[in-house]
């Protein structure tokens, strides 16, 4: 029990003297998917909400998305598969509690994660 409370002051200081990475990080970027009700070329549509949940930006948002595919287009500029990785908003920058959407058409929804991004002004 003590050293459990030794644990959690450690990490208490170790967040107050590097803030920044204590504040934010991947965990920051929430990704949400509802099914939006449309169908698409008898596809289910999805509706991805993706937000920045973190007092700084974030650019060079990229999404884990193996095998993702599509039958309704998705807009590069917002959301595009290079491999197994997706862009997101062209690399640009998510401001702090922003979120970006977009849809896509396809069963069974894809799993996607936030896999790397650039932490502005922590
Ligand atoms: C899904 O997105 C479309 C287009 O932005 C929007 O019109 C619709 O209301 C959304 N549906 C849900 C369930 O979020």
């Amino acid at each position: 029990m003590a050293g459990l409370m030794k644990a959690l002051v450690a990490i208490l200081v170790l967040c107050l003297a590097t803030r920044g990475l204590c504040d934010c990080s991947l965990n920051n970027i929430n990704i949400g998917t509802v099914r939006s009700g449309r169908e698409i070329s008898g596809q289910p549509e999805w509706n991805v909400t993706v937000t920045n949940n973190c007092r700084c930006a974030q650019s060079q948002i990229k999404l884990s998305c193996m095998g993702f595919q599509t039958v309704e287009s998705v807009d590069p500029l917002i959301f595009v598969k290079n491999g197994d990785t997706c862009l997101l908003i062209n690399g640009n920058s998510l401001e702090a509690s922003a979120s970006v959407h977009f849809s896509y058409a396809w069963d069974p929804p894809f799993l996607l994660l936030p896999v790397g991004s650039v932490i502005h002004g922590c």
